[in-house]
């Protein structure tokens, strides 16, 4: 494990240890709370292997499943059974199985406009943590799933978009996307992701070797803006590593 400021570093040798790992922070962020456990996962190609591994006997027989609530980072503005939506996508391979309807939380698709969703959302997130601010010792989520995209975002906070400066609401629409799919977007806002206990990004093949690189120079970039207030963890596989940190 290497240590960089703010965030650690953790490299595995490919995507399937990749997953391994992700799935057993996830169990160990579960084991340490013994009460309501929130989970904020996220969309892309990304984390698939980790939904597929927790839908296996070996983690789906261990999740308390009636205590762990799941809500989403970011979402397409798109119907809610379309192959595009970020949470159909964790729905169709793990969560429908695998959790009470009660217990799943997605950004509602059929409002009139991103704004509408993203209102209706922060209500329910300010619900479910039973106050209207976020406290610094109190986080909303024990872990959030992150991606990074080719141009440095993470969940829908694009590069130079308003919503990377929103410092009072918690969800904000985004009216257009600055990668594909070019939908608009909803996107949970920095703060509130960073009421975590603990961020995790998942970032895998050489096709993220040059993003990485960037954030790891410490560009200003969405994904180094997105921290936890506690432990922000950066899992990656040895393919995207720079190659000044191969051997490492
Ligand atoms: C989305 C995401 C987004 C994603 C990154 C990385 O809705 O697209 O939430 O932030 O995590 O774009 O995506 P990949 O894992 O597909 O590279």
């Amino acid at each position: 494990m290497i240590s960089r400021d703010h965030r650690q570093l953790i490299v595995v040798d490919d995507p399937a240890a990749l997953a391994k790992a992700a799935a057993d922070r996830l169990m160990a962020r579960i084991d340490a709370n013994s009460g309501r456990i929130a989970i904020c996962l996220t969309g892309g190609s990304g984390p698939k292997q980790l939904y597929q591994l927790l839908a296996t006997d070996a983690y789906r027989s261990r999740i308390p499943w009636h205590r762990v609530h799941w809500f989403i980072g970011d979402e397409r503005f798109v119907p809610a059974h379309d192959p595009g939506n970020n949470m159909a996508v964790a729905r169709e391979i793990f969560l429908d199985g695998c959790a009470p309807t009660a217990n799943i939380h997605p950004i509602p698709t059929d409002r009139d406009n991103p704004d509408a969703s993203a209102e209706r959302y922060a209500d329910e997130l300010r619900s479910f943590y039973g106050a209207e601010e976020l406290s610094p010792d109190r986080p909303l989520f024990d872990l959030v799933l992150m991606g990074v995209g080719p141009d440095g975002h993470t969940a829908s906070l694009f590069p130079g978009y308003p919503a990377l400066d929103e410092t009072k609401l918690w969800v904000v629409g985004v009216p257009q996307a600055h990668v594909e799919p070019f939908v608009p977007r909803v996107t949970l806002t920095l703060h509130t992701l960073a009421s975590c206990r603990e961020m995790l990004y998942e970032v895998s093949g050489a096709g993220k070797r040059a993003i990485l690189t960037r954030v790891l120079d410490g560009e200003n970039l969405p994904a180094n803006r997105a921290q936890s207030s506690f432990e922000t963890i950066w899992l990656v596989d040895r393919a995207t590593l720079p190659e000044d940190y191969l051997g490492q």
